[in-house]
């Protein structure tokens, strides 16, 4: 009897369709429809119409070509990016950005990264932070205004949750206001995590302390990595004041080893941390040089 399903064509394709058919929907489309596959982060919320705007405008520039939204678990990725992406946190993304070209860094971590002034200034001039940076200045989006009905209309089909307040607010922001506000939603339902192998140091006092060599080498690190968040001459800008005996928000002088771990590890409120970009020897440099400036 099984023999005679072999030498009948027909028969066979119609069985073997079947047999596909049935582990294609055992396999493929019933896990689909269960909750298991649609994973949440418990901290993700939909984006405001602010953030949904400044998404829009992320995929109309097209920066997904250069740049990815997508850490890998591998322990270079990691290091250099942070918290690697979970499934959970791409619900609200329709369509997701993941990208697949890297010429420039990845952006899943780029939320509370740098504080919002960064990013206004990076985008009107990313070669006054790295001058050697291709990618385009988008200056010009500060030009151009909201337009509130668009932006409801996308929050309408994605059913996103907004207040007709939030929608009239709109019309006062401009287009770099809401690529601004996106850069800081990106990755916020992922606890932010210092990059893995810290930069504590047990010594309280500067080893380099009274180098002058250490002083000159310190300035030129100061000016390449420093000076577009603190400003020439270390007087505060985006960050703020170093030539004052205030340190994050406390009067009082601090130790050279405190000093060192604000580079090295950075702070939750916009100060990068640069403990994997420049050696122990470097950041004492920059130490020596800011005990230089100090009180000038
Ligand atoms: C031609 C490729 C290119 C395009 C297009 C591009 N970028 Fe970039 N981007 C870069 C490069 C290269 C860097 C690294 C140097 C720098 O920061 O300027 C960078 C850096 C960044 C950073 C800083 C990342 C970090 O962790 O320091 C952000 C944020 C960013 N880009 C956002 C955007 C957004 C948003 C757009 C679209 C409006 C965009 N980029 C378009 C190439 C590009
Ligand atoms: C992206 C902008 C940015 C860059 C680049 C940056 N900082 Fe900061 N820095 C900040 C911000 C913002 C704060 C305030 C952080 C806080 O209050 O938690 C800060 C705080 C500090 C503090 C504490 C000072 C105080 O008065 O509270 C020191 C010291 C410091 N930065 C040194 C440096 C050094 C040295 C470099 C270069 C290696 C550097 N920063 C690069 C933004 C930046």
């Amino acid at each position: 009897m099984a023999g005679a399903i072999y030498r009948n064509p027909l028969l066979f394709a119609i069985a073997s369709a079947a047999v596909i058919f049935t582990g294609t929907v055992v396999t493929m489309l019933y896990p689909m429809l269960t909750p298991a596959m649609h994973p949440k982060l418990a901290a993700l919320k939909p984006y405001t119409a602010l953030q949904l705007a400044g998404k829009d405008i992320y995929q109309r520039e097209g920066c997904n070509n250069c740049h990815t939204q997508t850490v890998r678990p591998l322990k270079t990725e990691v290091m250099r990016y942070g918290e690697y992406s979970k499934a959970g946190e791409f619900a609200y993304d329709r369509p997701f950005l993941w990208g697949s070209k890297r010429t420039g860094p990845d952006l899943a971590r780029i939320g509370g990264k740098y504080p919002d002034a960064w990013h206004y200034r990076h985008f009107e001039d990313p070669r006054a932070f790295f001058a050697e940076s291709n990618m385009p200045s988008y200056g010009w989006l500060k030009d151009r205004r909201l337009d509130p009905a668009e932006v409801e209309a996308h929050m309408k089909v994605n059913g996103f949750p907004f207040t007709p307040l939030e929608i009239a607010s709109l019309g006062s922001k401009t287009e770099l206001d809401a690529l601004v506000a996106y850069m800081q939603a990106i990755g916020s339902a992922v606890e932010r995590k210092g990059a893995p192998g810290g930069g504590a140091v047990t010594e309280e006092r500067n080893p380099l302390t009274g180098d002058g060599e250490a002083v000159r080498n310190g300035r030129d690190l100061y000016s390449r990595n420093c000076a577009a968040c603190h400003g020439e001459h270390g007087k505060g800008a985006i960050g703020p004041d170093l030539t004052d005996a205030v340190w994050l928000g406390s009067r009082g002088n601090i130790s050279d080893g405190k000093l060192y771990s604000i580079i090295a590890n950075g702070t939750q409120a916009g100060m990068p941390p640069f403990h994997a970009t420049l050696d122990k020897g470097k950041i004492w440099s920059l130490v020596a040089y800011l005990r230089s400036i100090q009180g000038k």
